[in-house]
């Protein structure tokens, strides 16, 4: 069966990198809100290996989805249901990334959209996508997790269609993630795949993608799910250290914005995920994640702070010896570097061991010929 299937998949139609495993997704549907999504690059780079302290990593950069983020992946599936359903008006409470997608989509549907943030805390260019694409942004005077909350209450007593991760085809959509990267090599499936978790709904999705891979035979062997939190952001991770025994809620703070959530809401599904792949939970320290993101940034490849998180969690497994030298790798980079101009700019200009500070010259040629030397 795994055979047959992973024949049909590799030659079917590639224009969207979701789209072209609808079976699996959302099956006979012929009318498609698509950007088109997906076909992200998988990538490699020394610089980047050798900070984690493994030989074979890949990059798989979702930054490079039309929004910049894996976000497109669920929200072309959840938009698409919600003209067929017949919704009149779309919502979402988002970090940042899912306002934009969904702003972009909804408007693409002819839907009106309503986006809930928090105030002061999303990042300039996701802030700036959500009000271009045309969505109504409405700034919410508390954290990520009210917003929530408050579209939760919104979606059941306004009749408005609710976009967030909760959504189960937002699930649907991001399982392509992962069978992307696989169908990418062969469908050969990495030892490890790791990504940076919030609202948990993202590490669900890989769980399931996991779990039908396995069971549809595309798959021998499940790779473990390595999801990794900002520290002052780690319920999800402190729920691992005690066994899951009980959910846990924190209030949340770190400069990785898109993953600043103290109330994951799929935990159950994530939880699931992790104990079937025999996952593993980290949390990461701003620093580690800033400076994870810096390496990544300067091998030319770019992200955001939230998705460095998984780089840096590597490498503190790798340094715990639970990731071998030669364990094969996959990062996800969730986000593009442009999303949070400000967080690299801070950086940059910060007393960092990577920073990389702009100087200040006098318009002449003698100013350029000494900077070039300490170049060299
Ligand atoms: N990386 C980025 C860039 C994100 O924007 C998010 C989530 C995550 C990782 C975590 O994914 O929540 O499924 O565990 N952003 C959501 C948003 C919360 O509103 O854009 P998760």
């Amino acid at each position: 069966m795994g055979q047959a299937l992973r024949q049909l998949l590799d030659t079917t139609d590639r224009t969207s990198g979701v789209w072209r495993f609808s079976t699996l997704v959302m099956p006979a549907n012929d009318k498609v809100v698509s950007w088109p999504e997906g076909n992200t690059p998988a990538i490699t780079r020394a610089a980047v290996s050798a900070y984690a302290g493994v030989n074979n990593l890949v990059l798989k950069h979702e930054g490079m989805n039309p929004t910049g983020s894996f976000k497109d992946r669920g929200m072309t599936v959840a938009v698409t249901h919600a003209v067929r359903a017949g919704a009149t008006a779309v919502a979402c409470a988002s970090t940042g990334n899912t306002s934009a997608s969904l702003a972009a989509y909804a408007s693409q549907a002819g839907l009106p959209a309503l986006v809930f943030v928090p105030k002061g805390k999303v990042a300039t260019g996701k802030l700036a996508q959500a009000m271009a694409y045309g969505a109504r942004t409405l700034i919410v005077d508390g954290d990520f997790d009210a917003c929530l909350a408050l579209a939760r209450e919104v979606g059941s007593e306004l009749g408005v269609y609710l976009a967030n991760s909760v959504n189960p085809w937002r699930l649907e959509g991001q399982k392509t993630i992962v069978w992307e990267l696989m169908a990418e090599v062969g469908w050969t499936a990495p030892d490890w795949i790791a990504l940076p978790a919030g609202a948990v709904g993202n590490t669900s999705a890989f769980g399931k993608a996991l779990r039908e891979a396995k069971a549809l035979g595309l798959i021998d062997q499940v790779p473990r799910i390595l999801a990794v939190q900002a520290s002052g952001a780690a319920p999800f991770a402190q729920g691992f250290e005690n066994g899951f025994a009980e959910r846990v809620k924190v209030h949340a703070e770190t400069v990785a914005t898109a993953i600043r959530i103290g109330d994951p809401a799929s935990w159950d599904r994530a939880v699931r995920a992790i104990r079937e792949t025999h996952g593993v939970v980290v949390s990461v320290t701003d620093a580690e994640i800033m400076e994870a993101k810096a390496v990544i940034d300067a091998s030319g490849v770019g992200c955001e702070p939230a998705s460095a998180a998984s780089v840096a969690g590597v490498k503190v497994l790798r340094a715990r010896g639970m990731i071998g030298a030669d364990d094969r790798v996959a990062c996800i980079l969730t986000g593009h570097l442009l999303k949070d101009p400000d967080a690299t700019h801070t950086f940059h200009t910060g007393q960092n061991r990577l920073a990389n500070a702009p100087v200040a010259i006098e318009p002449k040629v003698s100013e350029v010929e000494r900077i070039l030397k300490t170049l060299r």
